[in-house]
């Protein structure tokens, strides 16, 4: 979900509605604002769909209000409904609330609340909010908002980052933060907050980062006090400057921003990869560890979810191979509630690109009380992932907009790559040479991946075997069986149409029960150790009449035969393959789901950045 809120001198409503239609990919089931009229009433408009139609709402209304907080929600509890939209009101509508995270005590404090009286008008965890600071504000706190928000917040059990404003107390917004982001900013011409950064681009580049626990009050003179949990004044909160590139979070001449996204991939990894190397080898200054503390690393865990986890099963395969370490791979919600085996050498490697994805935080925390070093591999500035860790490798992909994982998904990659030649280097796996020539081969991947993107109509091609398809299947060996997993999960993300990844030795061993002609199968088969296996398997699902779609390497005749559709990579070192080849499967699910008809930055029911656990 995200919120917005802004208090000043200006007009509210124009930047509550960029600022959600900015944070719309982190939720675009319902949205709404909540406005201080200059009555002094709250004028709440809300309803159920996106942004725009939000916007259309509000101009049925006289929106001249200059304080105002607003929220595009991502459902936990309770339907996507206009009731359920965000804000929510306490029982006399004086006060608004919006809310992100989960109240996981709401069961009880709703009964509680029902029982002295208070009528509930939505399904959702977060209304209770609204109630409580209502009772607050009628008893102990008498009329202060900011002690009535400190006392509700004292009642919840869970997460949440929220914003409200009061009739009572018109020009004043009241914020409070404990696991779910939330920044603010000071300018001449108001306060503002933000769930996301990128809300507050063109408004200021110094933010304020409120830290869990932390409440705030912003008043219309710009001002921003912080306060931490029991009221006493934080003095100098925590806050970060940002270096806005301007065009970087807009669209530009691109269709969709996955299509400027997957453009984007060559620029991306060559910012990463500049001045890595130097006479002494790989500089990876974040990663701060002694050449003794790295010797005595015992094992790594790589934590993450969705696509990023696609990432950490590359990166272990490269960190075992290079450093010769063990290393474990977990998605994140799981890794939660397992017994770890950690000691004090034990690294834990968090991949994220929001730095934000709550379970993936979650893991972080556990390690960090077990022992292990943290470090955190994600693509945005000053987000918890980066400040939680003991070091953080920024992918410096830039801003990515739309909600399936491109630029950010290869830049992990690379960056995995430039920790496990590091690991390699300091802890004498690979010496000198080798890690440079690794290196130097690394830098030609923008080069090959701008090759694939100029074939991009071979994708366009195979996007017809899948337009009146049920299912397919991706197939793939060793480090691309990772390569088809992430190839499923896009084109299940984007074009609804299910997909499953296997790796290509096993699917004999029950997938191939799926197969019937016409059925699609994507099967990544480029010129490596496995290659000739992997044809083995192109010829089973030929033989049982299955649509082959084969990425294979420049020059293969012998796949070239077998395939109904072909996307061509060029000749690229083994282990860097994935991130060369996963870009024709970018491609092939964003043409599937236009040609499907959906919305290819903005899938049904995805969030891109998941907040609760
Ligand atoms: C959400 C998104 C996925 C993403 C995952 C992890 O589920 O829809 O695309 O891979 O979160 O996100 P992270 O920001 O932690 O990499």
């Amino acid at each position: 979900c995200g919120i917005v809120g802004y208090t000043g001198a200006r007009q509210a409503l124009p930047f509550l509605i960029d600022g959600l239609t900015t944070l719309e990919y982190r939720g675009y089931d319902s949205a709404g604002v909540a406005l201080v009229t200059p009555q002094d009433d709250i004028l709440q408009i809300k309803c159920k769909g996106r942004v725009a139609a939000l916007a259309e709402l509000c101009e049925r209304f006289d929106t001249a209000s200059t304080c105002g907080i607003a929220h595009t929600r991502w459902a936990t509890h309770g339907e996507p409904s206009d009731a359920n939209a965000h804000p929510h009101q306490d029982c006399d509508g004086t006060l608004s609330v919006v809310h992100n995270g989960i109240v996981e005590n709401y069961q009880a404090l709703q009964e509680e609340l029902s029982r002295a009286g208070h009528t509930f008008r939505s399904q959702t965890d977060s209304e209770v909010i609204a109630h409580l600071v209502e009772d607050a504000l009628a008893g102990p706190a008498e009329g202060d908002l900011l002690t009535a928000v400190s006392l509700a917040c004292s009642r919840l059990e869970g997460s949440w980052a929220m914003a409200l404003v009061d009739a009572a107390d018109p020009g004043t917004i009241v914020c409070a933060r404990k696991g779910s982001p939330l920044v603010l900013a000071s300018t001449d011409d108001g306060a503002y907050a933000a769930s996301d950064v990128t809300a507050l681009a063109g408004i200021t580049n110094h933010v304020v980062n409120l830290d869990d626990g932390q409440l705030a009050r912003l008043s219309p003179d710009g001002t921003v006090e912080v306060f931490e949990s029991d009221l006493s004044v934080c003095a100098s909160p925590d806050s970060f400057d940002i270096d806005w590139d301007a065009g970087a979070a807009a669209m530009g001449d691109y269709p969709d921003f996955m299509a400027k996204e997957i453009a984007e991939q060559p620029e991306a990894i060559e910012r990463l990869l500049k001045d890595r190397l130097t006479p002494k080898g790989i500089r990876l200054d974040e990663l701060e560890m002694t050449d003794a503390e790295i010797a005595a690393i015992d094992r790594v865990y790589i934590v993450a979810c969705g696509t990023s986890y696609h990432v950490g099963l590359i990166a272990r395969s490269l960190i075992e191979s290079w450093a010769r370490i063990p290393v474990s791979v977990e998605p994140a919600s799981e890794f939660n509630y397992e017994d770890v085996l950690v000691s004090d050498h034990t690294l834990c490697i968090i991949i994220t690109q929001s730095g934000e994805t709550a379970d993936t935080l979650a893991s972080a925390r556990k390690m960090h009380a077990a022992g292990a070093k943290v470090l955190a591999v994600t693509n945005v500035i000053g987000s918890s992932a980066a400040r939680e860790a003991d070091g953080v490798l920024y992918v410096q992909a830039g801003p990515e907009v739309a909600v399936a994982s491109t630029k950010a998904y290869t830049a992990q990659m690379v960056a995995s790559v430039l920790v496990a030649l590091f690991l390699a280097q300091r802890n004498g796996s690979l010496g000198y040479r080798e890690v440079s020539r690794r290196f130097r081969e690394l830098e030609r991947v923008p080069g090959l991946i701008r090759e694939v993107l100029a074939r991009a109509w071979q994708d366009e091609a195979a996007a017809h075997a899948f337009i009146g398809a049920g299912s397919s299947l991706f197939l793939g060996r060793g480090l691309n069986s990772t390569t088809a997993a992430e190839g499923a999960l896009k084109l299940k993300e984007i074009s609804y149409l299910h997909a499953e990844a296997y790796p290509a030795g096993e699917m004999k061993h029950g997938p191939i029960a799926l197969i019937d002609p016409g059925f699609p199968v994507v099967v990544i088969c480029p010129d490596d150790r496995v290659r000739y296996k992997t044809i083995s398997n192109i010829q089973e699902v030929k033989a049982r009449g299955a649509v082959v779609v084969s990425v294979a390497t420049d020059g293969d005749q012998k796949i070239a035969q077998l395939s109904d559709y072909l996307l061509m990579i060029p000749p690229a070192p083994e282990y860097y393959v994935p991130i060369v080849a996963v870009v024709h499967l970018q491609m092939l699910a964003r043409y599937v789901a236009l040609a499907r008809g959906c919305d290819v930055d903005k899938p049904r029911n995805l969030a891109k950045s998941v907040t609760v656990e």
